[in-house]
């Protein structure tokens, strides 16, 4: 798929067929995710690649907003050990999201379908999938991506709004 198409086909999907998502599919995205950018190369990041029922159900109950029935999930966290120091660490939400959003953009080209679902900072949310994952004190989950064969397809769109640009020239 060209990377455009793939740009304004990538939709929340939140509707998921019983199918499982193969193992190499799952190390597609992984590959993806870590092909992102991250400053000076850091690379602050874990991936957690959740198949075990018993778990994925834990992790609908992380926020309101998380009630999805999905055969993967990704939670992406960031690992303060690796992270820049001092008042330069929170780039870690920064290399984590742009791996996130490659993850997302590996799911459209393989045909499958995802939902971002933010965990950081919702302290609670935090806290409750620290505790299903056995997180170490830190890891900080930025989000769970929950991911599967699509049962809706949502149309692809260009939410281009010329009021958001400032050309400087
Ligand atoms: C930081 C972030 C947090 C989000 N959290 C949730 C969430 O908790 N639950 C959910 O259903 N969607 C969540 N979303 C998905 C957004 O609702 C969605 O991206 C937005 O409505 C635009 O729709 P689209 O993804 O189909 O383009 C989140 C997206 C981002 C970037």
């Amino acid at each position: 798929m060209e990377l455009k198409e793939a740009l304004l086909k990538r939709r929340s999907v939140r509707k998921f067929t019983d199918e499982p998502v193969s193992d190499e599919m799952i190390e597609e995205l992984l590959h993806a995710a870590m092909s992102g950018p991250s400053a000076c190369n850091r690379r602050p990041w874990d991936f957690y690649a959740v198949t075990k029922e018993d778990v994925l159900e834990k992790l609908k109950g992380a926020s309101k907003f998380t009630k999805f029935n999905a055969k993967l999930a990704i939670i992406v966290c960031g690992n303060l050990s690796r992270a820049l120091p001092m008042q330069m660490a929170p780039y870690w939400i920064q290399d984590c999201s742009a791996a996130t959003e490659n993850i997302l953009l590996r799911v459209t080209d393989l045909g499958l379908g995802a939902v971002w679902c933010g965990i950081h900072p919702q302290k609670r949310a935090e806290k409750k999938v620290a505790e299903f994952l056995g997180l170490k004190a830190n890891q900080i989950p930025l989000n769970i991506i929950f991911i599967g064969h699509p049962a809706e397809e949502p149309e692809a769109r260009d939410q281009y709004e010329e009021k958001c640009v400032h050309y400087v020239r």
